[in-house]
């Protein structure tokens, strides 16, 4: 099954991961980011979704009920398909944009749980992906995605780059649903030290303008 909405090419989708509304990096990027793209790209439609703000429906165990009958091509009862079509109003959300901006936290290696909830909603076969005999096929190529991750330590070699989960589970979680086209930018380290920080931010920043430019 298939959300109703079709992909509109001109609108650009933010979703906003941080709960921090006054001192977020993540966001503070995100909206440098925002205004150079809306510069470059003044007919194109801003839509924001802040994960913090949405009602996502339970994943409980009629929603998964459901998932599987999806499956499995079985009937759904009347409790199931209310719940589905819950997740299929944020799937159409998603799926209506062709550009995506996602500003992320790093919370214990990985992504706020916000985040998940949101990605365990919308990854549903006949939307975000399809199963194939070799294994899966992501339903929402053509599309391109722009994340910008704040973490308070930096990652980017070893040995610390095995604790880098967040953009390890994006990149693949994205890939899965057929966004092939991914650009990353990471504010890092945030807590390591003043100057540092400092740093980070002003080169995520600069990042983001130019980034935004070709987006
Ligand atoms: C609940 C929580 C967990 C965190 N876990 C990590 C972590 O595992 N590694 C890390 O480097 N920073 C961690 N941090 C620090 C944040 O990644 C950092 O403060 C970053 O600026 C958050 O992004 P924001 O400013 O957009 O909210 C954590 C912060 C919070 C609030």
């Amino acid at each position: 099954m298939k959300g109703a909405v079709p992909m509109n090419k001109d609108t650009l989708l933010y979703i906003e991961c941080s709960p921090r509304k006054k001192r977020s990096v993540s966001k503070k990027i995100a909206e440098i980011f925002l205004q150079a793209y809306q510069k470059k790209h003044p007919e194109s439609l801003i839509h924001k979704i802040d994960i913090w703000d949405l009602k996502l429906p339970e994943y409980d165990e009629t929603t998964v009920d459901a998932k599987f009958k999806i499956m499995s091509g079985s009937e759904f009862s009347m409790e199931e398909k209310s719940r589905w079509q819950a997740v299929e109003a944020v799937f159409d959300d998603f799926h209506n944009a062709g550009k995506y901006l996602f500003s992320i936290p790093m919370w214990n290696f990985s992504i706020p749980y916000k985040l998940k909830h949101y990605i365990d909603v919308i990854t549903q076969p006949g939307m975000t992906f399809r199963t194939t005999p070799g294994g899966y096929e992501g339903l929402l190529s053509g599309r391109k995605a722009a994340v910008i991750y704040a973490s308070g330590g930096r990652y980017d070699s070893a040995p610390l780059n095995a604790y880098d989960m967040q953009t390890a589970y994006m990149e693949l979680w994205l890939k899965f649903i057929g966004i092939e086209s991914v650009s990353s930018i990471h504010a890092a380290p945030l807590t390591w030290s003043p100057a540092e920080k400092d740093e980070a931010i002003e080169n995520a920043m600069r990042e983001a303008a130019s980034l935004a430019e070709k987006f």
